[in-house]
């Protein structure tokens, strides 16, 4: 039996054979467990702490990546815009394509979010052409077979080149880029691709890009008017392009209208500032 409180801790209250030593084996257990509650509670706290430190370090992280990211698209929008300057546009072109794309897929039912990413992501769709060159670009007459070649592989390049980031516009981009001159029949490049196996961002794009080509002013053809365009693409209807994404494009086509001559006026009038984002909800 325990004789003092050294032993009562060591060999514990249950092993206590009179009143008394039951009695200070309770106040020990008590002791111990307030003491274990304290540990505990100290440690809850600690725990807090880090929990509250590791979400501050992931905040930052979040917030050094997101502007890691919008570095990275601006560069790629610049360098975009690079691209259409050698071909003879001004910038003008890859917006007008961003806005175009997001109404088509706004006109299909796509979500906000995605009309929002492919507003972005469309206006990359030619930053291969950065590859190519100008005289090329710029040739008033018919290409030859090989330089066609060459224009050809804009949206390898463009893709090789988008790929090397990872974002959703980013990735989107990279698709876009890869894919909207791919035809619906299987008769586009570069891979042939038919069908729905064409990514749905390019066949959109394709469509943008298709009727806005179409209805501007090039070094090698006038500008086609708005009404001969859109009966190329109705004619193109399951051949070129998505039978779904024509209807609703001639569906909404007085609205894109619209929409790319307030484009134009807007930048007639003042260089807007490269602004990627909600702006083209505005037309
Ligand atoms: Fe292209
Ligand atoms: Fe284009």
């Amino acid at each position: 039996m325990p004789t003092h409180h050294s032993d009562l801790y060591h060999s514990g209250p249950y092993e206590l054979g009179c009143g008394t030593d039951l009695v200070l084996g309770h106040d020990e257990l008590s002791r111990r467990l307030e003491r274990e509650q304290r540990e505990k509670a100290d440690a809850q706290i600690h725990l807090q702490r880090l929990s509250a430190e590791v979400q501050q370090l992931r905040a930052q992280r979040d917030e050094a990546l997101r502007a890691l990211e919008l570095s990275n698209q601006n560069a790629m929008f610049q360098l975009a815009k690079a691209a259409e300057e050698k071909d003879g546009e001004a910038g003008q072109h890859m917006r007008r394509i961003g806005v175009i794309a997001g109404m088509i897929a706004e006109a299909i039912g796509c979500s906000e979010h995605f009309c929002e990413l492919i507003c972005d992501a469309a206006q990359l769709h030619d930053i291969g052409k950065i590859g190519i060159h100008e005289s090329i670009l710029s040739k008033p007459g018919a290409l030859t077979i090989d330089e066609w070649k060459l224009v050809r592989e804009h949206s390898r390049i463009g893709a090789g080149i988008l790929s090397a980031f990872r974002s959703p516009v980013m990735d989107l981009a990279a698709e876009i880029s890869m894919s909207h001159h791919e035809h619906y029949c299987g008769a586009g490049y570069p891979l042939g691709l038919a069908g729905e196996a064409i990514p749905l961002a390019g066949r959109i794009v394709g469509l943008a890009d298709f009727f806005d080509s179409l209805t501007m002013d090039r070094c090698y053809r006038k500008a086609m008017s708005d009404e001969q365009a859109l009966a190329m693409i109705a004619e193109r209807r399951g051949e070129q392009f998505d039978p779904r994404l024509v209807d609703a494009f001639l569906r909404i086509a007085d609205q894109v209208i619209l929409a790319r001559d307030s484009i134009n006026e807007i930048e007639a009038i003042c260089d807007l500032p490269d602004i990627h984002g909600d702006w083209w909800m505005a037309f």
